[in-house]
C-alpha cells in the first residue's frame, strides 16, 4: 500500500507561543519503494515521522495508507496505536532493544503485543534474522551484539508484523560509512521484497545510493525533490 501524507502540519506549544515543526507537507511513498528524507538537525524530520507513525496527532492534515485515512487531528490514541501495531514498522536511531531479551525474543514480543502467541512468529522471526544477517546471533542478548548487529535486529523486529509502512529514523548515525551504507541497502531491499512503503530519515546522503527517491526538509517545509544524482556520492 502507498503511504500518503497530505497537508501535514504539526504545531508544538512553546511557552506563550507556538513552534511549527512541520508546515503543510505533502508526500507520497509508493509501496515497495524507499524515500530518503534529508535535512539538517531541527528541520522537522523526526516530527514528520512521528505523525506518519501515529505517535503524534497532526495539527492539520491526514495520513493515508492505501485508501484508508488512518491518522487525522481527531484520531484517538487507541485507534492510532492499533493502526501502528497492525500496519506500521518503526526503526529508531538507537535500536531500543530490551536488555533482558534475546534477539529472537525481541521479535516474539512484537507478536505478543499484537495479541498473538510469541511462538507463532518463531519461524518467521528466524527467517527475518537470517534476512538481516544475524541468524547466528538469535539467542544472544543486546549486550553480546555489536552496534550494527543490534540495528539489524531492530530492523527485523520492525518487519515481523509484515507492515505496509516502514518508518526509519537515522538508523546509521551510530555506524561507520560502510556499515551505514549496508544498513540502508538492507532496508531498501527488504522494502522492495515486502512491498512496504518506506520513509527513511538520514542526514548522511553518502549512504543513500540504493534509495528510490530523496526529499529534503528545511525549516519545517519539504523542498522539491532533489534529483538522485545530486545526493549520490560521485
Ligand atoms: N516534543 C516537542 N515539543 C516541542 N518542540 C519540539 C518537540 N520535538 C521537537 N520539537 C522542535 O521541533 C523542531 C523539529 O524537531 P525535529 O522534528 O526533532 O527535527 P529533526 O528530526 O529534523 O532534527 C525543533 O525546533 C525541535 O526543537
Ligand atoms: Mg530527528
Amino acid at each position: 500500500m502507498d503511504l500518503h501524507l497530505e497537508h501535514i502540519t504539526l504545531v508544538y506549544p512553546d511557552g506563550d507561543s507556538t513552534l511549527t515543526a512541520v508546515d503543510d507537507v505533502d508526500l507520497t511513498v509508493p509501496a515497495g519503494t524507499t524515500t530518503a528524507l534529508l535535512g539538517p538537525s531541527g528541520a522537522g524530520k523526526s516530527s514528520l515521522l512521528a505523525v506518519a507513525a501515529g505517535l503524534t496527532q497532526p495539527s492539520r492534515g491526514t495520513v493515508t495508507i492505501g485508501a484508508d485515512v488512518v491518522f487525522t487531528p481527531d484520531t484517538s490514541v487507541a485507534d492510532s496505536t492499533r493502526v501502528r501495531l497492525e500496519r506500521i514498522g518503526m526503526v529508531f536511531q538507537s535500536p531500543q532493544l530490551l536488555g533482558s531479551l534475546t534477539a529472537l525474543e525481541q521479535l516474539e514480543l512484537h507478536a505478543h503485543l499484537r495479541g498473538k502467541r510469541p511462538a507463532s512468529v518463531r519461524e518467521r522471526g528466524m527467517e527475518l534474522l537470517d534476512a538481516v544477517g544475524v541468524a547466528d546471533h538469535a539467542h544472544k542478548r543486546p549486550a553480546q551484539l555489536s552496534g550494527g548487529q543490534r540495528q539489524r535486529v531492530a530492523i527485523a523486529r520492525a518487519l515481523v508484523g509484515r507492515p505496509e509502512v516502514l518508518l526509519v529514523d537515522e538508523p546509521t548515525s551510530a555506524l561507520d560509512h560502510e556499515r551505514g551504507t549496508q544498513v540502508v541497502e538492507l532496508i531498501t531491499g527488504l522494502a522492495r521484497e515486502m512491498a512496504a512503503a518506506t520513509l527513511l530519515v538520514s542526514h548522511d546522503a553518502s549512504t543513500l545510493a540504493t534509495v528510490d527517491a530523496t526529499v529534503r526538509m528545511l525549516d519545517a517545509r519539504l523542498e522539491e525533490s532533489a534529483p538522485l544524482a545530486a545526493v549520490r556520492p560521485a
